[in-house]
């Protein structure tokens, strides 16, 4: 089993020193993996947002930046993700603190790896550290959760919550939501392609409408529960044979050209199992090391170009196995 390191949160920093400025960084995230709709999640390498809150004269939340949007990110911030969490923690400590926020976004907008939430993870993280951290990772997902759900239009942390503590996170929905870390193969590493095309979330929500039948609800809870068992005692056969969504990806599928294809790609090249990344329209694949993870990559790469005529970017990562974490404080 990949073993995983706590969350590097507020609790490094003590009362009698805090600081005038924390920098945070927290991960992409796939969610949903399939069978997990809303309450799957997985922390990826190598790519996140970080978030920089400092102190300042005046009171709540008195300047948002960002920078890596192409200018596209509010900065109102009472429309920004990680402005909304920052206000989110400041409220549940009933502080009066003067704050500016600056957001430096590696995530792709509107790509499915779960941009959003990493700007509020670590927007959550970084406030909380310069009040004194005290803060646990319940409340903070809790504060992060109000900035994704602005961006998405509902209330879920399933790429929230890996965002936080990195892993492969399975999120009981409910007040509050309850987060069971699920250990993953040594081996496992995830293929990604994010084709150069958006799809909003809020949108390919709503195309899902309120209902599913009976038959894909079955399908889907003895997927996710095969998920989970497959995942703790390194089961491959039956990680591939649950790896697939019985409720929101046959919908989705017509928003992302390509898909069916570059999903058949992943699994011709040798991916234990593939599928959309959260709502798409990036695409991931499960698979056993590096080797057969590029493979698997440049396959659906190849396949997004030939099917939709699109370029992609392809990511190679294992689990992110630290979540949030702070780089900088002063
Ligand atoms: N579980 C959410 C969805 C994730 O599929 O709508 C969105 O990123």
């Amino acid at each position: 089993m990949a073993t995983r390191r706590t969350l590097a949160g507020a609790d490094m920093l003590s009362r009698d020193s805090l600081p005038r400025m924390v920098g945070v960084f927290a991960p992409a995230s796939i969610s949903n993996l399939g069978c997990g709709f809303d309450i799957f999640g997985m922390a990826l390498e190598g790519i996140g947002d970080q978030v920089l809150v400092r102190a300042a004269e005046g009171t709540g939340i008195v300047a948002v930046s960002v920078s890596g949007d192409g200018g596209r990110v509010p900065t109102d911030p009472a429309r920004n993700a990680a402005g909304l969490a920052v206000q989110g923690v400041l409220d549940r400590l009933g502080s009066e603190a003067g704050v500016a926020i600056e957001v430096r976004k590696g995530i792709p907008l509107a790509s499915g790896l779960g941009g959003s939430a990493a700007s509020a993870v670590a927007g959550a993280v970084a406030a909380d550290a310069l009040l004194g951290g005290e803060l646990d990772r319940t409340a903070l997902l809790e504060c992060a959760m109000i900035g994704e759900a602005k961006g998405s239009g509902a209330d879920h942390a399933d790429n929230a919550a890996p965002s936080l503590l990195g892993g492969f996170v399975l999120v009981l929905p409910g007040r509050p939501p309850r987060m069971v870390e699920v250990p993953t193969p040594e081996d496992l590493v995830v293929a990604v392609a994010h084709p150069h095309m958006e799809v909003e979330t809020k949108r390919a929500r709503t195309i899902l409408g309120d209902t599913i039948t009976l038959e894909a609800g079955v399908q889907q809870w003895g997927n996710a529960a095969g998920m989970v068992a497959g995942m703790f005692s390194g089961d491959w056969g039956l990680i591939g044979r649950c790896l697939c969504d019985a409720v929101a990806e046959p919908v989705r599928a017509r928003l992302v050209p390509g898909f069916e294809a570059v999903r058949a790609s992943a699994l011709e090249a040798g991916a234990i199992g593939a599928g959309l990344s959260g709502s798409g329209p990036s695409v991931f694949a499960f698979c056993r090391g590096r080797h057969a993870a590029q493979t698997v990559a440049a396959a659906m790469g190849g396949a997004f170009q030939v099917e939709a005529g699109v370029r992609s970017d392809i990511m190679i990562s294992g689990a992110n196995a630290f979540g949030a974490r702070i780089l900088e404080n002063e």
